[in-house]
């Protein structure tokens, strides 16, 4: 009774067939203390830094990327001291494809049980002509001599060519290319602008992925901004397309419409898991915790209808949708607030809402109407329900209990 047209509409997976291997483990790759931070006004102190990437590692990410070690002092500090605490986590070191960036990032994660280097440089002619004013030639050389200098310190690193997404392919691949041979072990392909559509950015990793000589010896990772609406629509595109990390941050926080989310890539994933035909190790329990802490931290309200974290993606106002919801919450949800953390599903007591789910909400107050009753208050209630808009408990127990008292 839980498939509809094969598809599994019970919650968390209950009737997945029990073999984990057959999915494909997806790396997280949380970017909130560096892209995320790069969100206006949304900057943090190093202390703050500590305690999110504390609750990360608690969330069960597999990769931090901590701040850009190079850019201020306090930057380096929660990189270093990250590094030096959170030992069940990566720590990635984001650096320019500049000596003095690597210098400060290998120093900055020296003491991290696991680390990797993160190297980008641009690569779509619009930012070679008018940002680094340099050649495809020069760039490329770059690139492989920064690769190979960072190789030195680091075994694992991570290269993005920035702007992947509007690049010209030939050189996307190139510079892959170039970069797997000087030792880069992951290789990132941004949508730095947002700009992809699912199709284009899945089709830009089979391409590389089986055109860049040496494409098969290293792991993919997707990394998409949201100016579309679209970067988690892409990372899941990636992920059909062969990559394995796929690099997020909470709440979706970052430049511009910030970056593919978290929150909602994760649940993606864990809700159709079938469909898409991976996990994650995310300890879904920790979302909200996670989302609290960061909105606040950073300053950053939540929208109200952003998925799985807003106010009211687990909250129901139609009384068709209440009604259907008390007799089995398969019918309006698709996903366990609880396992998420988030108290419970609300359903809201306003206009639109029907006598079934005022019974029931009363009851749960020990307040048991008979049917005159209940048609009593309910009729005062979609009064009261057109000037208060939504209809808090206290004001529907004031009502029920004027209704029993003048019966
Ligand atoms: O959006 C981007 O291209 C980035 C990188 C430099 C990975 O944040
Ligand atoms: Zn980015």
């Amino acid at each position: 009774t839980n498939n509809v047209n094969n598809i599994d509409i019970s919650f968390k997976g209950a009737s997945v067939s029990g073999n984990e291997a057959a999915y494909k483990r997806i790396r997280i790759f949380d970017t909130t203390l560096r892209d995320g931070e790069q969100s206006p006004g949304a900057s943090l102190e190093p202390g703050q830094k500590i305690i999110l990437a504390r609750q990360l590692a608690k969330l069960g990410v597999d990769i931090i990327e901590p701040g850009f070690a190079i850019s201020s002092p306090g930057d380096f500090a929660a990189v270093q001291q990250i590094s030096r605490e959170l030992h069940n986590v990566e720590i990635a070191g984001f650096a320019r494809a500049v000596k003095a960036d690597i210098d400060a990032a290998v120093r900055a994660t020296v003491d991290a049980a696991r680390r990797r280097l993160h190297l980008f440089i641009s690569s779509s002619d619009i930012h070679l002509d008018f940002q680094l004013r340099k050649s495809r030639d020069q760039v490329l050389q770059i690139a492989r001599e920064m690769v190979a200098y960072g190789k030195q310190f680091v075994d694992e690193i991570e290269f993005s060519p920035m702007d992947a997404s509007r690049a010209g392919r030939e050189f996307v691949i190139e510079m892959v290319e170039g970069v797997i041979a000087e030792g880069a072990t992951i290789i990132n392909l941004p949508d730095t602008l947002g700009y992809a559509m699912p199709e284009e950015y899945g089709e830009m990793f089979r391409v590389v992925r089986e055109q860049a000589r040496g494409g098969d010896k290293v792991s993919y990772s997707a990394h998409c901004h949201n100016d579309l609406g679209l970067a988690v629509a892409n990372s899941l595109a990636a992920i059909r397309a062969g990559a394995t990390q796929i690099e997020v941050t909470v709440n979706g926080v970052g430049e511009r419409a910030g970056n593919c989310s978290l929150e909602e890539l994760v649940m993606a994933i864990e809700t159709r898991k079938e469909a898409i035909g991976a996990v994650t190790g995310i300890v879904t329990s920790e979302i909200y915790e996670t989302s609290r802490m960061v909105s606040r931290a950073m300053n950053f309200p939540i929208a109200y209808n952003k998925p799985v974290v807003g106010r009211n993606a687990f909250q129901h106002e139609s009384g068709i949708h209440q009604d259907g919801l008390l007799k089995n919450r398969n019918t309006y949800e698709i996903m366990d607030p609880e396992a998420m953390g988030i108290p419970r599903s609300m359903i809201v007591l306003g206009k639109h809402s029907g006598r079934h789910a005022i019974k029931h909400r009363l009851s749960e107050y020990g307040i048991m109407m008979d049917a005159p009753q209940l048609e009593d208050v309910y009729n005062r209630f979609i009064e009261k329900a057109d000037e208060l808009k939504l209809i808090p408990d206290s004001v529907l127990i004031g009502l029920a209990s004027e209704t029993t008292e003048t019966q």
